[in-house]
C-alpha cells in the first residue's frame, strides 16, 4: 500500500512542482533576479541547468546559495534594469497583490522586484487568500533606534506590531511584524506605512505585484497573469 505524504512533504514536494514549472521561463545568458525562501530554494537546486549570465540576490542567504553552486552574483548597480525577477510570498490575492518578508529580505526583495521588467511569484495554494493581512502580518523593516516610535504608530493605526525578537535584517534593521492592519485597499496601506519616518520598507507587495503568478495545486500549476 503505498503511503500519503505528510501534509508538510506535500507543500514542499508542491514547491518543487513550482519551481520546475518557473525554468521555462529562464533563458539563457539571463541576468535572473532571484528572491529568497524555501520556494526559491528550490529553484535554486535546479538554476544549474540553465546558462545564465548572472544572477542579483535578494538577500545575503540567497547569495550564499547562488555562489555554492558556482553562479555569478552581480551588484545590482552595475547590471541596469533585469528583465525577469522570480520570488515566493506569504499571500496572493487575486490581484496578484502580495505580502512578502516571512523571511526577513523584503526591502532587496522590493528592490529587485521595482529593477525587473517582469516579476514571476512561485506559490503553493497555502498562500492564495482574498485579502490580504487577515492571517499573516505585515513585516515592515524599520531603523532599530526607531523601534518603538513606529510600533505607536502602527497602533495608532489599528495595528499590533510584534517585535521580531533575535532577528536582524540583511541591512541591520529589526521587524515589526504587524497583525490586524486593514490592507483591503493595499496599495494605499502600502504607501500610508512608507510614510510614517524610520519604516525603511514594508512587505505589502502592491506598487510592485507581480506580474504572474505561478501556483502549485493538487491538481497542477496554474498560471494567472495580471
Ligand atoms: C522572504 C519572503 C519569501 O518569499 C516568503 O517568506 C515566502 O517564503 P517561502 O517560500 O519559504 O514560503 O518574502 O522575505
Amino acid at each position: 500500500m503505498s503511503q500519503q505524504p505528510s501534509p508538510a512533504n506535500r507543500q514542499q514536494q508542491l514547491k518543487q512542482e513550482v519551481a520546475r514549472a518557473a525554468l521555462t521561463y529562464i533563458e539563457d545568458d539571463m541576468i535572473l533576479g532571484v528572491g529568497t525562501g524555501s520556494t526559491v530554494n528550490c529553484l535554486i537546486e535546479l538554476l544549474p541547468r540553465v546558462r545564465l549570465r548572472g544572477a542579483v540576490a535578494s538577500s545575503q542567504v540567497t547569495q550564499d546559495k547562488l555562489e555554492a553552486l558556482g553562479i555569478e552574483v552581480m551588484d545590482l548597480n552595475f547590471v541596469g534594469e533585469l528583465d525577469l525577477y522570480i520570488d515566493g510570498a506569504d499571500e496572493v490575492n487575486p490581484n496578484l497583490q502580495l505580502i512578502k518578508g516571512g523571511g526577513g529580505a523584503l526591502t532587496r526583495e522590493k528592490i529587485v522586484a521595482a529593477a525587473s521588467k517582469e516579476f514571476i511569484c512561485l506559490v503553493d495554494e497555502s498562500k492564495w487568500v482574498t485579502t490580504l493581512g487577515r492571517e499573516f502580518p505585515v513585516p515592515i523593516e524599520v531603523l532599530p533606534q526607531a523601534r518603538s516610535y513606529v510600533a505607536r504608530e502602527l497602533a495608532r493605526m489599528g495595528g499590533e506590531p510584534v517585535y521580531r525578537e533575535g532577528f536582524v535584517t540583511d541591512y541591520g534593521n529589526v521587524i515589526l511584524d504587524t497583525y490586524d492592519l486593514d490592507v483591503q485597499r493595499a496599495s494605499e496601506m502600502e504607501a500610508r506605512l512608507n510614510n510614517i519616518v524610520g519604516v525603511v520598507c514594508n512587505g505589502i507587495f502592491a506598487a510592485n505585484q507581480a506580474d504572474k503568478l505561478l501556483i502549485a495545486k493538487e491538481t497542477g500549476i496554474e498560471t494567472l497573469l495580471r
